[in-house]
């Protein structure tokens, strides 16, 4: 069965100081999570300070971004190696505001997650997710679609089974609209048909799906009560450590076993 995996993108928020003393906090409150994934994603400066206090707990980190190039003259770009190398195990790739605000395309997300998959041991959580005038105008299936297969385009079996999929509608991020448990559960369904067709059932019963979008401790457990969510990428309510760990709380007290 998929592990709940609550994964907070802090996205451009907190100094270093922020950041270290969220993680001390952290840590002193998860000592008792056994059986929910926690990772928190900080910005790049801010990865080796917490990795070095989370260190020693249940809790993994992450980065928001990466470049396909391992090294050399891309002045403000950081590789997955550099990455690994702060400790982390995660990178987010293709998030919409990357693709909103940075020119990231399915192209880009692609050549991301192959770079990352072939130099090191990082596990991408990557993001697709539709604007609302695609949803409105029936594109959303269409929009999914095209993001999955370009931005999966050419990986292995082997290579899918170490991805995590985020699904983030663009209309809920930041936005305190939530998709409804019915509207997020229709679109990981379909993800996960999606994988089937691409791979097999067995990869696409296996990647965890997670959700993104306004979720907060008031709407997480209908969230997670749904067969194909398989947890949060949580902007907003992951800052404070309180609601983040609240909903760490929840998600343990739902382990599905
Ligand atoms: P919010 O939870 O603030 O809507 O952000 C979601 C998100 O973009 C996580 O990557």
């Amino acid at each position: 069965m998929r592990k709940i995996i609550i994964a907070g993108n802090w996205k451009m928020n907190k100094t270093n100081a922020e950041a270290v003393a969220f993680a001390k906090e952290l840590r002193d409150k998860i000592g008792k999570i056994e059986k929910t994934g926690i990772v928190v994603c900080p910005n790049y400066i801010a990865l080796a300070p917490v990795n070095s206090i989370l260190k020693e707990t249940c809790a993994g980190v992450g980065a928001q971004d990466l470049y396909w190039e391992s090294s050399g003259a891309f002045t403000g770009q950081v590789s997955a190696e550099m990455i690994e190398s702060s400790g982390s195990e995660y990178v987010i790739i293709g998030h919409s505001e990357r693709r909103q605000y940075f020119g990231e395309t399915d192209e880009t997300v692609n050549k991301k997650i192959k770079r990352t998959l072939t130099t090191c041991c990082l596990t991408p959580i990557v993001c697709v997710g539709e604007t609302l005038e695609q949803r409105e105008q029936g594109e959303m299936k269409e929009v999914i679609k095209t993001q999955i297969t370009e931005g999966l385009l050419g990986l292995s079996s082997t290579q899918m089974e170490r991805i995590v999929i985020a699904y983030e509608p663009v209309w809920a991020i930041g936005t305190g609209v939530t998709a409804s448990k019915e509207q997020a559960e229709e679109v990981h369904l379909y993800i996960r048909e999606l994988l089937k067709e691409k791979f097999d059932e067995q990869i696409a019963e296996a990647t965890p799906i997670l959700y993104g979008g306004s979720a907060k401790p008031t709407n997480i457990k209908e969230l997670l009560e749904q067969p194909n969510i398989d947890g949060g990428l949580i902007g907003g309510a992951s800052l404070k450590v309180d609601s983040f760990v609240e909903m760490i709380e929840i998600a343990e007290q739902m382990f599905r076993g």
